[in-house]
């Protein structure tokens, strides 16, 4: 039987095939572009992404889960759909069983919207998990002993902090806060101080090439946008320092959560996950020199997976192919 993990993140949308093949069959930017007032599907996918910033005034991009929420049904279910027909399954999707990523602490309204989604694109057995235990399956983390972790995603729109184990949520929170924070406050930086002004794929490029947490990060790189002055075409070079705060600030209100978390948890689960350490997930954690500043500041060891960015997808498949555990973590539907 088909087995997929669909994990329909604020950025990226990744689906991973958990049975003959197993990996990452698709990962594409989660976004539809649309025009009219009817808001007519122009493009999808990596397709919408290449318009942002240069689309007419008829043209609008969005991104119909946003930091979990299906806010836009129709459009959510018009993205899935061409992805899932992008994966090349046919008719045999019928009978996919599928795991989708759903918030943590979700409400019965929202997963109720997720229930729909799965349904309008003939998914017939779907089950729902929240982020941390798919991010902390993915990162590596067996959940064969009740034995709690505390694990740490951030991705472009959303980071979750929480403290898990297979018996449930022990601690956790959610916060708006990711990567497109990081590229908005580039974005800001670069206005300011250089007089240029540069759209959001510059931005996050920029942050991706040369962001770094290294206090001696050397990195350069060119941005090319339009002169705050004389608005003409216009390109600067940056340097890895210049930007490296508008990258810390958000890390450190992450850290000041984490916090939180961390010294509301009971002794015991607190000296468990003391000696197991962070599981760190999120394509943010990319960063050069962002597990070992996390494992620093909040005196733990910190372990990062390869492909941070798909722990969650990952964590998806591990669930599919493990059925206790699946029936275990997986939420109870509403009536
Ligand atoms: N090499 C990199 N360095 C820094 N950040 C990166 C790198 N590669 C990707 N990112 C950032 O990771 C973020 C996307 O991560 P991810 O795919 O985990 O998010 P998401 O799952 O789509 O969103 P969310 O979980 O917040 O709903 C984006 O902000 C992207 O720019
Ligand atoms: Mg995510």
């Amino acid at each position: 039987m088909i087995k997929l993990a669909i994990d329909l993140g604020s950025c990226v949308t990744k689906i991973y095939r958990a049975d003959a093949s197993n990996g990452i069959v698709l990962a594409e930017p989660s976004c539809v572009a649309v025009a009219g007032e009817e808001h007519e599907v122009r493009a999808i996918g990596k397709d919408a992404k290449k318009l942002i910033g240069k689309t007419t005034e008829w043209t609008n991009i969005v991104y119909p889960v946003y930091e979990g929420r299906i806010v836009d049904k129709r459009l959510a279910a018009a993205m899935l759909k061409e992805f899932l027909s992008r994966v090349g399954l046919g008719s045999a999707l019928k009978r996919a069983e599928t795991v989708f990523s759903v918030p943590c602490g979700i409400d019965n309204g929202q997963l109720s919207d997720y229930m729909d989604l799965a349904e309008e694109c003939g998914l017939k057995k779907a089950h729902f998990i929240e982020a941390p235990y798919l991010a902390a399956l993915g990162a590596g983390v067996s959940f064969a002993e009740e034995k709690p972790v505390f694990c740490i995603d951030i991705g472009g729109g959303v980071t979750n902090v929480a403290a898990v184990s297979s018996g449930g949520m022990i601690a956790g929170l959610s916060m708006n806060i990711g990567g497109n924070n990081m590229d908005a406050n580039i974005l800001e930086k670069l206005a300011k101080t250089r007089g240029l002004n540069i759209g959001f794929l510059t931005a996050e490029r920029i942050k991706n090439e040369i962001g770094s947490l290294s206090p001696n990060a050397r990195g350069t790189t060119v941005a090319e946008g339009s002169s705050a002055t004389t608005y003409l075409p216009a390109s600067v070079s940056v340097q890895a320092f210049e930007i490296a705060d508008c990258v810390r600030v958000y890390i450190d209100k992450v850290l000041e959560y984490s916090l939180l978390v961390l010294n509301k948890l009971p002794a015991e689960v607190a000296a468990d996950i003391h000696q197991s350490g962070i599981y760190l997930s999120g394509g943010v954690m990319k960063l050069p020199f962002l597990a070992e500043y996390i494992s620093k500041k909040l005196e733990m060891s910190a372990h990062i997976c390869e492909e941070p960015h798909f722990a969650v997808a990952h964590g998806g498949g591990v669930a599919l192919r493990d059925k206790k555990l699946l029936t275990k973590i997986s939420r109870a539907l509403p009536d």
